[in-house]
């Protein structure tokens, strides 16, 4: 089963952050087929495209996240950039030392699931006990 469609059971009920998770997942997915062909500078530029990503997606959630009053807007700030920070390392591994460990695209997607169920999630359960 290929990680977006494991992807489905982490879904948020919100279509816009639905749509993201699912396009960094598909990120993921594309990476792993590299792999088995071998295409560094393929990777390389698909780890790019996956930090870009997130980065905007992480920017959009906090926006939406204030927008809508959730109150552990710093925390989750926080959380996001050791996320991005663990990600940065994955690129310099792949980048600069050519290491590619067959397993590196199961440790982004256990990053990702590990953030939406989690973290992401939090406002979910924040937002069920603040409706009105
Ligand atoms: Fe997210
Ligand atoms: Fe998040």
């Amino acid at each position: 089963m290929c990680a977006i469609d494991r992807f489905k059971n982490y879904e948020m009920g919100i279509p816009e952050f639905d749509e993201q998770h699912h396009q960094l997942i598909g990120l993921v997915d594309e990476l792993h087929k590299h792999i088995k062909d071998d295409d560094h500078s393929e990777m390389v530029r698909l780890m790019d495209e996956l930090i870009s990503f997130a980065s905007y997606h992480f920017s959009f959630e906090i926006s939406y996240f204030r927008e809508k009053g959730f109150p552990y807007i710093e925390y989750h700030e926080k959380v996001h950039h050791e996320l991005l920070l663990s990600l940065n390392k994955i690129r310099y591994n792949l980048r600069f030392e050519k290491y590619v460990d067959k397993y590196f695209t199961q440790t982004i997607e256990d990053l990702l699931y590990g953030h939406v169920d989690h973290y992401d999630m939090q406002y979910v359960n924040w937002l069920q006990n603040h409706k009105h």
